[in-house]
């Protein structure tokens, strides 16, 4: 299936100061030299090391890399979920830390992530809840999310009933049912048979565009990756790259330049 792209957008990539400035202006993340290590001392992880990059609103992109590379760790720090060690992360384009605007960053997490007591459908319109959207309209928005993924017939299944696949697909159903400008997916394909997993691609593609969000994509997958117009990779912390292709927007900043 075809999913219309988004316009280049030239002020994501390093250039004159005038293009970076732009770009940083409008960045949803910036990370600056950014680090992060598990645990201290002889039993510390470097996770993360050195990460520089910008995340516009038009950046569409696949991060890729062997296990272990520091993606999920990346992407929890992009939503604000764990703390840089070092180097500078801030959100301009959201005005300051994720979890001070609910519903702004949708997330697609790794593993299983749904409140076993809460049928698919309550799953999803349980952040949305939480953001303090109004009873009905967060079911409205829950429903609408699940009619995008196509598994409406799955809203009052409990998450045990769910095969590891409808799971995943009710995640990330959640993570656009809040129409979010930043949607961080880790590995949302991972369960999916290519038919399933293309189907999910293109919602999230879709999304991206009618909301105007930036897609950052984290996958193991050369498939999933190849749907994706910019592709950074990760290797032993590190984001390198870029492997762009033709239409690329975006890429990591270069080491020691503007984030
Ligand atoms: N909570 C944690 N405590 C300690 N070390 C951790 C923790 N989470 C991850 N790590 C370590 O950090 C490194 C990066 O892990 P991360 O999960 O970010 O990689 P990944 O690229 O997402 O891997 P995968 O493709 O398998 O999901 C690994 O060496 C991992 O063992
Ligand atoms: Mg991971």
């Amino acid at each position: 299936m075809n999913t219309p792209r988004p316009a280049p957008d030239r002020s994501a990539a390093p250039g004159p100061v005038g293009e970076a400035a732009v770009g940083e202006a409008a960045a949803l993340v910036s990370c600056a030299g950014v680090a992060h290590t598990y645990g201290s001392g002889r039993t510390a992880v470097v996770a993360v090391h050195d990460v520089s990059c910008r995340v516009l609103p038009t950046t569409r992109v696949a991060i890729t890399g062997p296990s272990g590379s520091g993606k999920s760790t990346l992407l929890h720090l992009m939503a604000g979920l764990e703390t840089v060690t070092a180097g500078v992360l801030s959100w301009p384009g959201l005005n300051g830390h994720p979890l001070a605007h609910p519903g702004r960053v949708g997330i697609v997490f790794q593993g299983p992530s749904m409140l076993p007591a809460l049928d698919a459908l309550e799953n999803v319109e349980f952040p949305l809840l939480l953001a303090g959207i109004p009873d009905h309209r967060a079911r409205e928005l829950a429903r609408g999310a699940m009619h995008r993924l196509g598994i409406t017939d799955l809203a009052g299944q409990l998450p045990q009933e769910l095969s590891a696949g409808q799971a995943q697909r009710v995640a990330v159903a959640r993570a656009l049912a809040g129409g979010p400008v930043l949607i961080l997916a880790d590995e949302p394909t991972g369960q999916l048979d290519h038919h399933a997993a293309a189907h999910v691609v293109d919602a999230l593609l879709q999304a991206a565009d009618e909301f105007g969000a930036a897609l950052l994509i984290f996958t193991h997958d050369p498939v999933i990756a190849a749907r994706l117009p910019q592709r950074w990779t990760m290797a032993d912390g590190r984001l390198l790259g870029p492997a762009l292709n033709p239409m690329a927007t975006a890429e990591p900043a270069r080491t020691g330049g503007r984030p």
